[in-house]
């Protein structure tokens, strides 16, 4: 009776969040950044639809705010934790690593600078963006990868015609991706 129980809480909870680095065999790929990347059009708010397990951003319903500051992006980032109900928020800069060249950044938290930059690959600014950075080390890279839509949602439809492709043009692993949980009711609070 106790372990059906036991059994029955387990099945009911909402799907685990990861706290794992994604990592892949030797250097990191050479990816193509969004052309003519316009910084203060990709500012707002963005619904996280898919990620890479990492150790950087955790939880469901992350709802990333950039803010273009002139020089820089200032990301408020809150995400919900579905097991306990937690919001968290992470608070990052965003830094410019060439000046003339918008779409790559240096990200800093906390003053300190995170081992993984992020790059733009791609963007429509009003439904998409595709956001990705990567680190190696020993013969081993780390790599984040997140999927944003501005509303929340993004069908298997886009996703197959319009993301997928650029994740394969710049030979990201597609089934590494895991979806995150935007349904409004869960997510309330944030
Ligand atoms: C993920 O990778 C970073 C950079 O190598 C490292 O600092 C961190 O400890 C790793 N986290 C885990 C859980 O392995
Ligand atoms: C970037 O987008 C803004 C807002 O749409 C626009 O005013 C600006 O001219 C664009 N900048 C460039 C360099 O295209
Ligand atoms: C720009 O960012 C800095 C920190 O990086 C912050 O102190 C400042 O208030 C921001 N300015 C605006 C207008 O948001
Ligand atoms: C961001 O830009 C502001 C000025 O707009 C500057 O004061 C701040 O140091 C910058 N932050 C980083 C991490 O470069
Ligand atoms: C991030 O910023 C928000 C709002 O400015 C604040 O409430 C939150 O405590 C900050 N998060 C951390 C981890 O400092
Ligand atoms: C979100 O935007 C997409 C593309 O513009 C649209 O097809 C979809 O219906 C929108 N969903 C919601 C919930 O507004
Ligand atoms: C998207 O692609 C996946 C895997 O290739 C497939 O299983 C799924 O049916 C496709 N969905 C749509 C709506 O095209
Ligand atoms: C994606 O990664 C998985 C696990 O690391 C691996 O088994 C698979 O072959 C990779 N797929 C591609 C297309 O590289
Ligand atoms: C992501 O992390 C979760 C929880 O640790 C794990 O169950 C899942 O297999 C991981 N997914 C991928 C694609 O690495």
């Amino acid at each position: 009776m106790v372990s059906k129980t036991i059994l029955l809480a387990l099945c009911l909870l909402p799907v685990v969040f990861s706290q794992t680095n994604t990592t892949f065999t030797g250097t990191c790929p050479t990816v193509l950044i969004q052309a003519k990347f316009n910084e203060t059009k990709f500012a707002g708010k963005w619904y996280e639809i898919k990620r890479f397990n990492n150790t950087f951003i955790t939880g469901h319903c992350g709802r990333p705010s950039y803010k273009w500051n002139k020089t820089n992006y200032t990301v408020t980032y809150p995400t919900k934790n579905l097991q306990t109900g937690t919001v968290v928020t992470t608070n990052f800069t965003l830094k410019k690593q060439l000046l003339q060249n918008p779409g790559k950044y240096d990200v800093y938290a906390n003053k300190v600078k995170n081992f993984i930059p992020q790059y733009i690959l791609s963007t429509d600014y009003n439904t998409y963006s595709v956001v990705w950075g990567c680190s190696y080390k020993n013969n081993q890279n780390i790599q984040h990868l997140f999927v944003y839509s501005r509303n929340g949602t993004l069908s298997a439809n886009f996703f197959n015609k319009t993301i997928k492709p650029i994740l394969v043009q710049n030979k990201l692993n597609v089934t590494r991706l895991v979806d995150i949980v935007q349904d409004p009711k869960k997510c309330g609070g944030l």
